[in-house]
């Protein structure tokens, strides 16, 4: 069968998912032609994957960045055109010669484009879970009504989406049989450390994953078990499932991605070696499967799968997480509000480790119900949640002080 070229859109070309899509991406270029690559400051990384790859357009943040871009393109006869800001990551994610984006924007950020491409009905694999957990079902709502093609990149998800039948709707998974999902955690860098000591841990701890290797923000989420808890949100929305129906199983081989467990017993797993290479070939083709560049899984060199209940005293996060989704409203969108400045401040030094989950309780509680009708309303919630939090930050900080 001869398959057409898929014409990509690279939504935060510059990060650890972008890297790794556009390695996976040149083991294939009778498949794939890069459209668009954008970043957001990083005008040094775009400038030498543009000038490397030489997509239509490239988009940067407005200002220096741009000006940048633009100088070093003049100079080296690089014919990419150079889009800025918003508008631009709009316009390339909805643009018709594209049909295939990839969402790899970190945080809220990625909320509009995503949405845009969604709405736009193209393939959008999804790895930035930031804008499901913000727009819940007002996302799942606009990828039904326009016939959009949403593939999770997040490993958990990913393995889920394998581990169901072809033909399931986000709406019958009990009738398929699907009692619960199982969606593993490694427990991170700090899973074994002696919880008196989680307060002294430093940025750079924190982000040294054992087995991931991702950008800061992921990092530092996974160290408090948040990412978890924003992978639990997304997996309900993205399958329709109550947060009663998704445990989280910790398991620190990270070879186990996740698993679907079915009402005849059975318990469907995928695994694979952790290397983000492998949910991004199988989204970027399916349902064709291509080479990943990932090693095959050496069983014997892995040896043991442990398995553990994850302890929600240590990761409060994730108990925050389901009290968020059990909640509803507003309360997810002031959870990932609230993480993002809590998670930027840690990174500058400003909020210890384990102060990180008392300013997000402090603005989710703060925040209290609000209702969420529209985009409109997801924006709104989204700012007084961070400007909530940004004061309570700097109450806490000052109180250090
Ligand atoms: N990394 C993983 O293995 C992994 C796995 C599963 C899911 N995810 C999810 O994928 C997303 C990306 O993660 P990552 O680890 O790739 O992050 P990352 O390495 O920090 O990269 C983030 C990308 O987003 C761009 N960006 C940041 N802020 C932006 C803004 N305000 N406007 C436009 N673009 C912006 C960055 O541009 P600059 O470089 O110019 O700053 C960069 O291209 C996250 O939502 C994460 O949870 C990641």
């Amino acid at each position: 069968m001869i398959r057409s070229v898929r014409s990509l859109t690279l939504l935060g070309a510059t990060g650890s998912i972008g890297k790794s899509t556009l390695d996976v991406v040149a083991r294939h270029p009778d498949r794939f032609r890069i459209h668009a690559l954008t970043a957001h400051r990083n005008s040094e990384r775009l400038i030498s994957l543009c000038l490397r790859i030489a997509p239509r357009f490239a988009v940067v943040e407005g200002g220096d960045a741009a000006r940048e871009v633009q100088r070093v393109f003049r100079a080296e006869g690089c014919r990419t055109e150079v889009l800025e800001g918003l508008q631009g990551l709009l316009q390339v994610a909805t643009d018709p010669e594209s049909d295939t984006v990839v969402a790899g924007i970190v945080g809220g950020a990625g909320l509009l484009p995503t949405l845009a491409a969604v709405q736009a009905g193209k393939r959008v694999l999804l790895a930035n879970k930031e804008p499901l957990v913000m727009a819940g079902s007002l996302f799942m709502d606009a990828v039904r009504e326009n016939g959009a093609e949403l593939l999770p990149l997040d490993s958990e998800h990913n393995a889920v989406f394998q581990c169901l039948p072809g033909n399931f709707s986000r709406d019958g998974l009990t009738e398929l049989g699907v009692r619960r999902i199982l969606l593993t955690a490694s427990g991170g860098p700090f899973r074994d450390l002696p919880v008196e000591t989680l307060s002294a841990v430093t940025p750079d701890q924190a982000c040294a994953h054992p087995n991931w290797s991702m950008g800061r923000k992921i990092s530092v989420d996974s160290a408090t078990m948040m990412n978890k808890g924003l992978e639990l949100i997304e997996a309900c929305r993205l399958f329709g499932l109550p947060g009663s129906r998704v445990e989280v199983v910790v398991h620190p081989q990270s070879v186990i991605h996740s698993m679907v467990e079915y009402v005849d017993g059975s318990v469907l797993a995928q695994l694979g070696n952790p290397d983000m290479r492998t949910p991004i070939a199988h989204a970027l083709d399916y349902p064709a499967r291509i080479e990943s560049g990932v090693e095959p899984l050496d069983l014997f060199r892995v040896g043991r799968l442990d398995f553990q209940a994850a302890d929600q005293d240590r990761f409060p996060c994730l108990r925050l997480a389901y009290e968020a989704l059990a909640e509803g409203g507003g309360a997810c969108i002031a959870l990932n509000a609230a993480n993002e400045v809590a998670v930027d401040a840690f990174l500058q030094g400003r909020l210890g480790f384990t102060d990180i989950a008392g300013l997000i309780a402090d603005t989710v509680e703060g925040f209290g119900a609000c209702p969420v009708s529209s985009v409109d309303d997801v924006l709104l919630a989204d700012r007084e949640a961070r400007r909530l939090a940004g004061s309570l930050l700097d109450a806490l900080v000052g109180g250090h002080a």
